[in-house]
């Protein structure tokens, strides 16, 4: 007989890794909560031209796309950038500012499949609309930090390289690039680490061997690593683009400084992001020792809303991805060992003793607590074995005699102490003993 597997990259979540699974989305929520983030979400199935040449090649490659049975063309999201554009597009008017809305969300791309990769993956999405200065983005590293750091990571586990895609255009332009060559070299750059030279293949291929000299510079500009350095080497060249753009930098830095984040955002100009639509500021988050893939990126979009139909309204903002997250959290021991205690195990005699226990059973249960009891006929020896096993704080029995005496027994598994109960306290003592374990 034929056996079903998963497909390649698609994760399945027993009952351990989805209790994980929570434990990371449950502290995204309440950190985005702490920021004053919104929670939104949107379909899974998108019109594929959401992404055609709005999310850039890569991308668009990667897509898990089919003609639906109307004929229309469409497209499992890939990210979820393009279609929180078209929400908040639509209702951009009627929208209270700052618009600062959070996502938690599952995206699907066609990748070769590496540690911390898949095909099927889940974000954090965080963006901030309608703010034109770094006052936003100081807001979104400042979140992404919290998000990391509300796991118990430091400064020590990660960082965020910062850099601008701004200043990479001003400073190509300086040189006397054109647009579509500016375009090749950040694809060039954005891929410098990881393939060295190599990575300028695809721009010879497309304007011829690229001028020694601005090569040169071009290899020194994206190992700028401090605001002092980038000083330096901009101070050859003038113009008010440049100096307000210094300025902007400014106010981002000293305001991450503010905030008590300099220990964790390294400036480094080597960092531009592969997806086509970013314009300013762009960063991305990863391990210190850079043995997991990048586990945060995001960066300025301010064409983007305007691109999709909708009017021109600045934005920036980042996704978290749970994979290498979830790798760095268990790789630094800070991911819990989830056990589903029960509060309250109950032990039954026989099946009599049974239905006088589900009355129990089901009223503390709709009083809110976690209570087990064996499905089936068992030995008490088992039950009290299981009771044990189950990490439950306290058993109550359903014997024959105590029932006809208008009791269970209560046992404080921990104290390994028993007493009667009379049926009727059994709710609020239950809640009593719980509330001071
Ligand atoms: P991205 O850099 O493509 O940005 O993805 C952000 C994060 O999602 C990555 O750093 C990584 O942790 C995770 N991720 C991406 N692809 C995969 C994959 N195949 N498997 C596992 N994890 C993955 C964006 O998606 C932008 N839309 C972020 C953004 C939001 N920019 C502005 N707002």
């Amino acid at each position: 007989m034929a056996t079903f597997q998963t497909l390649p990259g698609f994760r399945e979540f027993y009952p351990e890794d989805f209790a994980r699974r929570n434990h990371i989305f449950r502290l995204w929520r309440q950190t985005a909560g702490a920021f004053g983030f919104a929670e939104y979400d949107a379909p899974v199935l998108e019109p594929l031209e959401l992404y055609k040449a709005k999310s850039g090649d890569e991308i668009e490659a990667q897509l898990f796309s089919f003609t639906d049975k109307g004929g229309r063309d469409v497209a499992l999201r890939p990210e979820m950038t393009p279609t929180v554009c078209r929400l908040v597009g639509a209702k951009a008017n009627a929208l209270k500012r700052p618009i600062k809305w959070f996502s938690i969300a599952e995206f699907y791309r066609y990748e070769r499949m590496q540690k911390g990769r898949g095909r099927c993956f889940n974000q954090f999405n965080a963006d901030i609309f309608g703010e034109p200065g770094p006052e936003a983005e100081i807001e979104l590293v400042a979140l992404l930090v919290q998000c990391l750091c509300a796991f118990g990571l430091t400064e020590q586990d990660f960082y965020v390289r910062l850099s601008d895609r701004n200043l990479w255009f001003y400073y190509l332009e300086a040189l006397g690039l054109d647009e579509p060559r500016i375009r090749g070299v950040l694809g060039a750059v954005d891929k410098y680490e990881k393939y060295g030279d190599d990575a300028f293949t695809g721009y010879t291929e497309q304007f011829g061997a690229i001028d020694g000299a601005i090569k040169a510079k071009i290899l020194a500009f994206l190992q700028i690593k401090s605001l002092a350095a980038l000083e330096r080497e901009l101070a050859a060249f003038s113009g008010e683009k440049l100096s307000a753009r210094l300025a902007d930098w400014k106010k981002l830095l000293r305001g991450l400084d503010a905030m008590g984040l300099t220990r964790f955002v390294e400036v480094d100009l080597g960092v531009v992001r592969g997806l086509a639509y970013y314009t300013g500021f762009v960063f991305e988050a990863f391990d210190r020792k850079g043995e997991l893939r990048a586990l945060a990126g995001g960066g300025r979009y301010d064409d983007l809303v305007q691109k999709l139909g909708g009017p021109a309204l600045p934005a920036v903002g980042f996704a978290i991805g749970d994979m290498t997250f979830a790798l760095l959290l268990e790789e630094r021991g800070l991911m819990p060992k989830f056990v589903q205690a029960p509060d309250v195990y109950c032990v039954i005699g026989g099946e009599a003793e049974r239905l006088a226990a589900f009355g129990d059973i089901h009223a503390l249960r709709a009083a809110g607590f976690r209570v087990e009891y064996p499905m089936k006929e068992l030995a008490f020896g088992k039950q009290f074995k299981a009771a044990a096993e189950s990490g439950a704080k306290l058993a109550l029995i359903y014997g024959a005699d105590e029932l006809a005496k208008g009791v269970v027994k209560f046992r404080d598994l921990t104290e390994r102490s028993e007493r009667d109960l009379p049926r009727d306290q059994v709710v609020a003592t239950v809640r009593d003993f719980l509330a001071g374990a």
